[in-house]
C-alpha cells in the first residue's frame, strides 16, 4: 500500500515519469464566497498523455478544468498552458491560445436550435474565420471522424441518442483542431458499449493526432482503459497523481472504497483480462 505523506507534495513526483507540461497549476485557490474549492492546488500535465481526473461529486473536478480553459478567474494561484499565464495576456493574445482548446462540457452544451452540422460548423466560422459552405464541409469531417454517420448532421441534437449527443459535442470540441481536448464526464449516460466505444475514440484521436486529453471522469472502465495517468482530487488538493495501479493502492479512506470496491474490483478484472488477449 502507498502512504501519502501530506508534507511532501505528492503532485511533485509525477515529474520524473511525464513528458513535457503542457499545462501546469500552481499553487491553485477557487474560493466561492466562504467556500474554499481548491487551496494549493498543484497539478502538471504532460504533452501527448490522458490524464485522468477522479474526485467526490463536488471536489472541484470541472471547476478546475474551467479554471484552465479560463472560465473561471483563480481566487490565487497561477495556470500555465503552452507555457503561458492566459490571464496575463491580452484578449487576442489569449483567443489564439484558447483556439487550441477543445471543451466538451459536463452538460453537453449543444445550441438545440441548430442542427449537429451547424453546431460543429459554428466555431469554425466565428474563430475559423471560414464561409459557411467551408466550415460546413470541414464540420462533416469532424462528424465522421467522430464516428456519425453523415445523415446525423442534418439532424437537431434533440433528435440524436444520448452517445451521439457526445460524439457530436466531441465533433465540436474537434473544430478547431485543438492541441488539448478536455472532457468533462464524456460518458455518463452511456450504456457500457457505447461507453468503451467512446474511449477507444478518444484512444485512437490521441494516437492519430497528438492530442493531450484532460479527462474528468467517474467512470472506472475509463480509467482503466485508456489513462496514462490519474489525478485524485480530495481534500481541495491533488492528493495523489500516478499511474492507476499507484493510485488504486494509496491509502486513503475514498480511494480504498472507489477502487476496491465492487466496481473498481470488476473494472481492474477486466482491464487485466483485456492485456491477456
Ligand atoms: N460559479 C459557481 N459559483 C458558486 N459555487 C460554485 C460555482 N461553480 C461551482 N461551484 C461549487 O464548487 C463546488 C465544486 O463544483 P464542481 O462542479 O467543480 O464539482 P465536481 O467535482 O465537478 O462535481 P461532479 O462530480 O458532481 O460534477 C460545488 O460545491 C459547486 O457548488
Ligand atoms: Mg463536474
Amino acid at each position: 500500500m502507498v502512504t501519502i505523506d501530506s508534507a511532501n507534495n505528492p503532485a511533485s513526483h509525477q515529474a520524473q515519469k511525464m513528458a513535457p507540461a503542457i499545462i501546469e497549476v500552481r499553487g491553485l485557490v477557487n474560493r466561492f464566497g466562504k467556500h474554499t474549492i481548491h487551496d494549493q492546488l498543484d497539478l502538471s500535465v504532460g504533452q501527448g498523455e490522458i490524464l485522468g481526473v477522479v474526485g467526490g461529486s463536488g471536489t472541484g473536478k470541472s471547476v478546475l478544468l474551467r479554471s484552465i480553459v479560463g472560465l473561471q478567474a483563480p481566487t490565487a494561484g497561477s495556470v500555465q498552458v503552452f507555457g503561458q499565464d492566459l490571464s496575463l495576456l491580452s484578449a487576442s493574445q489569449r483567443s489564439r491560445y484558447e483556439r487550441r482548446f477543445g471543451v466538451l462540457f459536463q452538460r453537453g452544451a449543444l445550441f438545440s436550435s441548430l442542427t449537429v452540422l451547424e453546431n460543429v460548423a459554428l466555431p469554425l466560422i466565428e474563430y475559423g474565420g471560414m464561409t459557411r459552405a467551408e466550415a460546413q464541409h470541414l464540420a462533416a469531417i469532424k462528424l465522421a471522424l467522430s464516428g456519425l454517420p453523415p445523415e446525423a448532421g442534418a439532424k437537431t441534437p434533440a433528435q440524436l441518442s444520448g452517445g451521439m449527443v457526445k460524439r457530436a459535442a466531441l465533433a465540436r470540441a474537434l473544430a478547431l483542431d485543438p492541441d488539448i481536448l478536455f472532457l468533462d464526464e464524456p460518458t455518463a449516460g452511456l450504456d457500457p458499449i457505447g461507453a468503451s466505444a467512446f474511449d477507444r475514440l478518444i484512444m485512437t484521436l490521441r494516437d492519430a493526432l497528438g492530442l493531450t486529453v484532460f479527462l474528468v471522469t467517474h467512470d472506472l472502465d475509463t480509467l482503466y482503459a485508456i489513462c496514462d495517468r490519474i489525478a485524485v482530487l480530495s481534500a481541495k488538493r491533488v492528493l495523489v497523481v500516478a499511474d492507476i495501479a499507484t493510485v488504486a493502492a494509496t491509502d486513503d479512506p475514498w480511494i480504498q472504497d472507489y477502487f476496491q470496491g465492487p466496481r473498481g474490483r470488476a473494472a481492474s478484472k477486466a482491464a487485466l483480462s483485456l492485456q491477456k488477449e
